[in-house]
């Protein structure tokens, strides 16, 4: 067979194992596999890269991703729909391999009910995909803002300060929510609770007064104020790095507590660098997935981690509703955020 393997939407550590496990799985096939280069608009453009063993030997470990991203929608466009189907024929496709997010198993869904043979493998830091325990790229991210906790804890405790820690996380507060119980901080905003800021206060005076500094993990896609007017990307969401979340916290809690605040925003750097050890084994593992379900004709589903296991949903299951925080997990943080 021959099979085009596209990553698309924001990339995350994890895509090169999650390619190289495809590419190892279909030589044991005899398939030869190509890149769709930036996602859906390489099907578009059909730019295509050949995928042999010599292109992934030492990937594994390499952030990014070697057939490059973009958040391109074709259905935004009724011809560039048709457009992408006719260029699978062009280049002679049998089948399709679509790594991502919500978003890009969004559109591998509607074209699997166009008929198209395309399975998806779920990827994203935000870990917010539904039918699918975690996806790859997660735990790197939260590695990353571990580190960057560590390091903001040692100069506010040196500083006699509050600081404030904002990270990525766009619908759902997962890598804010476990990056703060990861990194013992004295609070954590997400975007599926709203800002209290009587609990904060009462939390970071306690928390203050015991150890002379406190630390605040706050999600981006947490509202502070209203804000107007912010761009949109091709499938419509808000460009939260405009947003500022960090530094409205920190101003907001300098202004009330009279104490000294500061923040950082590590942003992109959560997306960048090495994979960790289970983003690695997570990639390989529903890459090669990805090319028994095509060689079982399991098209229309995903290469989902359920517990210990790589099974094959359907896609239907995963795309349009985000996995968000559960209340279970709300209640870990007030727990131990003392
Ligand atoms: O969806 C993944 C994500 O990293 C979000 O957490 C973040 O809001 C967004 O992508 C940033 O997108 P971009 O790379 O287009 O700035």
């Amino acid at each position: 067979m021959r099979i085009g393997i596209l990553t698309g939407g924001g990339d995350c550590p994890g895509l090169n194992p999650a390619i190289r496990g495809a590419v190892c799985r279909a030589t044991d096939y005899g398939d030869e596999c190509v890149g769709l280069v930036c996602g859906w608009q390489g099907l578009l453009s059909c730019e295509t890269e050949p995928l042999d063993l010599t292109r992934v030997d030492d990937i594994i470990d390499r952030g990014g991703t070697i057939i490059g991203t973009s958040r391109t929608n074709p259905f935004k466009d009724p011809a560039l729909v048709q457009q992408t189907i006719a260029n699978i024929a062009q280049l002679h496709l049998d089948a399709l391999i679509a790594i991502g997010g919500d978003d890009t198993l969004g559109v591998a869904y509607k074209l699997a009910g166009m008929g198209v043979n395309i399975v998806g493998v779920p990827k994203t830091m935000d870990n917010d995909l539904s039918a699918t325990d975690f996806t790859f790229g997660f735990d790197t991210a939260v590695s990353i803002a571990l580190d960057a906790a560590r390091r903001l804890k040692d100069t506010a405790m040196s500083h006699r300060r509050i600081i404030v820690l904002e990270v990525m996380g766009r619908h759902a507060g997962w890598v804010a929510a476990y990056t703060g119980i990861g990194s013992g901080a004295d609070y954590t905003l997400i975007p599926e609770k709203t800002v209290d800021w009587d609990d904060i206060v009462a939390h970071l005076t306690t928390a203050y007064h015991r150890k002379k500094y406190a630390f605040v993990v706050v999600s981006e896609g947490v509202q502070v104020t209203r804000a107007e007017g912010e761009n949109l990307d091709e499938f419509g969401h808000m460009l939260l790095q405009q947003r500022g979340v960090g530094p409205e916290v920190a101003r907001i809690i300098e202004e009330k507590m009279g104490i000294s605040t500061r923040s950082a925003t590590i942003g992109h750097i959560q997306r960048g660098g090495s994979p960790t050890l289970f983003d690695r084994i997570l990639g390989s593992r529903v890459g090669v997935k990805a090319v028994d379900m095509i060689h079982a004709g399991e098209y229309g589903k995903m290469a989902a981690l359920r517990g210990t296991e790589i099974v094959a949903v359907p896609l239907a299951e995963a795309v349009g509703k985000p996995k968000v925080v559960s209340k279970e997990w709300m209640d870990l943080l007030e727990i131990l955020a003392k």
